[in-house]
């Protein structure tokens, strides 16, 4: 397996752990799903902010991939910045890494002419501004290949289950929803913790119509 390490070391402290922690949780979630990526994928990672997630992406999606593409999205200049500057190096002429300023909850901004294999949104913010992640759901849905997957994690259980309820209004179909049995609580506010939740959905083109695996908090 290729490891994909970044350029500059994370912000903050814990924050090679909880990546750490999130590469095994995906992994337990995929093969839950009984489902691998192409190889050569194409993966979009919306609201990356400073993409902390990108070498676990890569991991876990493109480890024997030998071309393919990564475009990560946000509103915010600064973390795009950085983000470009933590990763930029991994990008190459066949597997292209791109980080872009973008608001996700237009179809006018983002990669318009390409579908993707994997939409990744790590700690969706959907009670900041539901009218906006609506949207953004709404996009994301727009660019999933027919036999792609949404995956998306939570800070919050509240939160978590909005985002749930809105991808379901809009026709997705729920393949998991997993507690993070390893999440790191924070501090900030009560019940918030790393990847507290992970769910992913497909759109009803999804050839495998198993019912969803839902996996409580024990
Ligand atoms: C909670 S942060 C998560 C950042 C990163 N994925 C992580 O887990 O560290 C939510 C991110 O959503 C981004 N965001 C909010 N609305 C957005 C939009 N309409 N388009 C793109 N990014 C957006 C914010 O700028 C912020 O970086």
């Amino acid at each position: 397996m290729r490891h994909f390490r970044a350029n500059t070391s994370f912000r903050f402290a814990g924050i090679t752990e909880d990546v750490q922690r999130l590469k095994t949780l995906i992994r337990s979630a995929l093969h839950l799903i009984s489902w691998a990526p192409p190889l050569s994928p194409s993966l979009l990672n919306i609201a990356c902010g400073r993409a902390d997630e990108t070498g676990v992406l890569l991991e876990s999606f493109a480890s024997h991939s030998l071309s393919g593409i990564y475009v990560g999205l946000d509103l915010r200049d600064a973390e795009i910045a950085e983000a470009k500057k933590r990763w930029g190096h991994l990008s190459s002429i066949d597997f292209p890494i791109e980080f872009r300023v973008a608001d996700a909850s237009s179809i006018h901004s983002g990669p318009r002419k390409i579908t993707f294999d994997l939409i990744f949104i790590r700690h969706q913010n959907y009670w900041d501004a539901p009218a906006v992640w609506e949207r953004i759901f709404q996009q994301a849905l727009a660019q999933l290949n027919p036999q792609g997957i949404l995956i998306f994690t939570s800070y919050f259980d509240r939160e978590h289950e909005l985002a749930v309820a809105a991808l379901r209004t809009r026709g997705a179909r729920c393949l998991l929803e997993i507690p993070h049995t390893q999440s790191r609580e924070l501090p900030d506010a009560k019940g918030k913790s790393v990847d507290r939740m992970m769910a992913i959905f497909v759109n009803p083109s999804f050839a495998d119509k198993r019912p969803a695996i839902l996996v409580n908090h024990t």
